[in-house]
């Protein structure tokens, strides 16, 4: 944090908001690993999900609250009594936790979703607060769709929920639908209007449905929120969310406008984010802001000279500094298991015995296909073990393409079902399509591919392809799966075989805001 600067806490919502992403659920242990990783960028406050909406989601954020000691555990309930009371359960072993919890303010929320007059909705807000004070120190209350509710309403709800003991307010802009300057200043008319608004740290949550969440919620910053809502890489529902590498960065970067700064640790926001875009499946466009690929690459001969002489004509950050290159150390094919191992703990991935066992087997394995192994090549080992560990329905067991130049490819693949090897051989329009066509009479699933991409992990032509595959199956329901190999036919049937997997695992969750 820079020197003399009053704290801007960075509350992390990519476990909870970010998940609400269709496909985006994650298992338990992905959720640690992604909650392991926040608290070493040091993120101040991290939602981990919210408990009420199924025993997984209670079990991950309790697990968290047991693992995660140096940021703030926080479970979000609607305001209703078994909601917070399974948001302070969930939280009980926290070193430090948050209750937030919220009801809708707008008038078409109020009308067409709760059906609820506003005294009704301010009176469930107050009794909501006191509930969770009862349980928690700290909670955290938010009029939700905050952006197209009446001011001098959300003055009287925030003044009655501060009176009750909500230690912060967050403003929700849950459809996206504010501009930079009107929403700055509503953040700034109730921080003056409000009696009682000294008790509370103010706070914004900005959707991206215009592109604008990061601009919203530095608009509100300057006009004295001092909590940013926000998600690794953006994710969230929708657009999604203010993207919290965009947020620290503009805040450090422009120390000359901002009386506040963050004490995150911008090394650790690269690694991050390609945690998370491997484990939701989500990849981050080329030029995204800070952690695209393309972000501090100079392509044009003019911008690399300039670059040469002097690096800040046409860079205002470091690569270095947001992590670019600071953890690829390579391994290769001598390396042991020390090694190995030694390198999976300091990505902050603790596995021993059979666990460590297995991704050593599959290290080497894909050593004898690669020279060099960078850190993003083990995080996707581990979670293709991890993946195939939790799915006992279908399994990869072999695959071959013939593919020829004028010919249609034939894939004939072998697939484990509950345990036993069934064997199917389709044509396709490309190799990708004739194995998923070849996976699809093995197991007749009767899914709709929705979405189908390809990403390389690391760069050079022996580099594994990263592959995401979206599948929609008969009941609806969207879920993503991930596969990774040197050769990208194989990391294509892995990824379509971890998304049957994922949609077999039973659903039935709550969404908190429906
Ligand atoms: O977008 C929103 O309003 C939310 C609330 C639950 C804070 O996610
Ligand atoms: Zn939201």
């Amino acid at each position: 944090m820079q020197h003399g600067k009053e704290p801007l806490i960075i509350f992390d919502t990519t476990l909870r908001d970010g998940e609400q992403s269709p496909g985006a659920a994650m298992t338990r242990d992905e959720k640690l690993r992604i909650a392991t990783a926040l608290e070493r960028l040091g993120v101040d406050v991290i939602e981990a999900g919210f408990p009420a909406a199924s025993p997984g989601d209670f079990g991950a954020v309790r697990a968290i609250a047991v693992a995660v000691k140096d940021s703030r555990i926080c479970g979000l309930a609607r305001a209703r009594e078994e909601d917070i009371r399974r948001a302070g359960e969930a939280l009980v072993p926290a070193a430090a936790g948050r209750i937030h919890t919220f009801i809708a303010t707008s008038p078409i929320h109020m009308q067409s979703k709760l059906r609820m007059r506003p005294d009704e909705v301010l009176e469930r807000a107050v009794a909501a607060v006191r509930l969770a004070r009862s349980l928690c120190d700290d909670v955290e209350f938010s009029p939700e769709d905050a952006g197209r509710s009446e001011e001098d309403f959300l003055c009287r709800v925030i003044e009655a929920v501060i009176e009750a003991g909500a230690r912060t307010i967050n403003i929700p802009d849950t459809v996206g639908y504010n501009l930079p300057e009107r929403f700055g200043q509503l953040v700034g008319n109730l921080r003056q209007r409000i009696p009682n608004s000294d008790r509370a740290i103010f706070s914004v949550h900005c959707h991206n449905d215009l592109g604008l969440a990061v601009a919203n919620s530095l608009s509100a910053v300057m006009h004295g929120a001092r909590q940013v809502e926000c998600t690794i890489n953006g994710l969230g529902e929708r657009a999604g969310n203010a993207a919290l590498e965009e947020i620290v960065m503009a805040v450090r970067t422009r120390g000359d406008v901002f009386s506040c700064d963050t004490r995150i640790d911008t090394t650790q926001i690269v690694p991050t984010s390609k945690l998370v875009s491997t484990i939701t499946g989500f990849p981050v466009q080329p030029n995204k802001a800070i952690v695209g690929a393309n972000a501090f690459a100079h392509e044009s001969g003019i911008h690399q000279d300039g670059v040469l002489k002097h690096r800040e004509t046409y860079e205002i950050m470091r690569a270095e500094d947001v992590g670019w290159a600071a953890n690829r150390m390579t391994l290769g094919k001598l390396s042991g298991r020390a090694a190995v191992r030694a390198r999976l703990e300091a990505l902050g991935i603790h596995i021993e015995g059979d666990a460590l066992n297995q991704v050593f087997v599959r290290f080497k394995d894909l050593a004898d296909r690669k020279a060099e192994i960078f850190d993003e090549d083990l995080q996707a080992l581990v979670n293709e073990d991890l993946q195939e560990e939790q799915s006992d329905q279908y399994r990869l067991g072999y695959l071959k393409v013939c593919s020829e130049m004028g010919t249609h490819p034939e894939a004939t693949v072998e697939v484990w079902v509950e345990g036993v090897a069934r064997t199917g051989s389709a044509v396709g329009g490309g190799p990708v399509d004739a194995a998923f066509q070849a996976i699809e009479r093995i197991v007749g699933s009767g899914v709709r591919l929705q979405l189908y991409s390809v990403n390389a992990i690391t760069t050079g032509t022996d580099a594994q392809g990263e592959v995401t595959v979206r599948l929609q199956g008969k009941d609806g329901r969207t879920v993503n799966g991930q596969g990774s190999d040197t050769d990208i036919v194989v990391a294509s049937a892995k990824a379509y075989i971890s998304a049957l997997n994922r949609l077999g695992a039973p659903a039935g969750r709550q969404h908190p805001q429906l």
